[in-house]
């Protein structure tokens, strides 16, 4: 374990004004993006629309990492480059999703358990030799009628654990991401409850299995009500929430927190960021990590179409700047229109 490239990366990752970009929908996550707007999931649409995202002029400033999946890193741009190489050129860090997804977790019914532990030491090593720097594995906890299940939060976190520990002996940053759904009609309280066991747990994993903190970044939910909720909880009080039940967990060691945007609208998510980086006194940078929030807007203006690239990068560097901006607590509502 190389202890000073880990944490180089780890804090490159969460740079000031800088944040990540989550491209790591795998094949069938992907065609639900592509159905919404009437493109088909081929390999070159897939291939086409990673490079509008990740040559799109500029990015670098705003985007310090790109999560990929394997087939994307896999992949080059038209005129023949690697993607993984495009983006390290622009000193953007090129990272990896290396679970195999959430599986129903057997005696346990609503429950889910991350898999991709087998073999995951071998896939690593191939991982840093095409460039990748980061990885992310992504934990699944849902609420409702008597879950989750201290056993499936523990089971989890364990894993996210094991995972965290051979990214680290390949000298591979994990982004450790445990994320509590905001699919449900819980409130604001239930929400912090649950992400609060969760913290919990997964904190004493990484202990137990020696994980050095400097070389990771947390990749959480924020606190927020479910979706289905008959009230939504306001934006200062999400951000409020999520900053107290994060300063309980997290210990300054770690250098970044990263969110997920989870469901969360664009300008949502960014409103949330923007209002916690308003807080003094932080003692870890906090940015973003977000799939849908960054790129709604970019799939919509692109439709697939050759002829809108640049509008669809048009519209993803503006929402890479608001999000860059949040990171600094800068973002104000006025400046969607801009
Ligand atoms: P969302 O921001 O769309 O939740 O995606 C982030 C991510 O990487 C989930 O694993």
């Amino acid at each position: 374990m190389n202890r000073s490239e880990l944490e180089a990366n780890a804090r490159a990752m969460v740079a000031p004004g800088r944040g990540i970009l989550a491209a790591d929908e795998s094949t069938g996550t992907i065609k639900k993006r592509f159905d919404a707007i009437k493109v088909e999931n081929t390999e070159e649409n897939r291939r086409a629309y990673r490079e509008m995202l990740f040559a799109a002029p500029g990015i670098a400033e705003h985007i310090s990492g790109v999560i990929m999946y394997d087939e994307t890193l896999r992949q080059k741009t038209r005129a023949g480059v690697p993607f993984a190489e495009l983006l390290a050129k622009q000193g953007i860090v090129p990272g990896i999703k290396v679970d195999a997804g959430a599986k129903p977790l057997a005696g346990f019914p609503g429950e889910t358990i991350t898999e991709g532990l087998d073999g995951l030491r071998e896939r690593l090593a191939e991982y840093y030799k095409l460039g990748a720097r980061f990885a992310k594995w992504r934990a699944v906890i849902d609420i409702g009628a008597g879950i989750p299940t201290r056993f499936a939060i523990d089971a989890n976190a364990h894993a996210l654990a094991r995972y965290a520990s051979l990214c680290q002996e390949a000298n591979i940053a994990p982004i450790v991401e445990p994320e509590v759904l905001m699919d449900g009609d819980h409130t604001l309280a239930r929400c912090e409850e649950v992400t609060d066991g969760v913290l919990d747990s997964v904190f004493g994993q990484l202990f137990e299995h020696r994980i050095l903190l400097e070389g990771m970044v947390l990749k959480p939910n924020m606190v927020i009500s479910g979706k289905k909720g008959p009230k939504r909880a306001s934006a200062a009080e999400v951000a409020e929430a999520t900053l107290r039940c994060l300063k309980r967990h997290v210990p300054p060691a770690v250098p970044g927190i990263a969110f997920l945007s989870g469901g969360q609208s664009e300008a949502e998510a960014t409103e949330h960021l923007s209002l916690m980086n308003q807080a003094p006194g932080l003692p870890w940078a906090l940015t973003f990590s977000y799939g849908r929030a960054l790129q709604e807007s970019a799939l919509k203006a692109w439709a697939g179409r050759t002829e809108s690239l640049g509008a669809g990068q048009k519209a993803f560097l503006h929402r890479a700047r608001l999000n860059g901006l949040a990171q600094r607590g800068k973002y104000t509502a006025s400046l969607e229109a801009a």
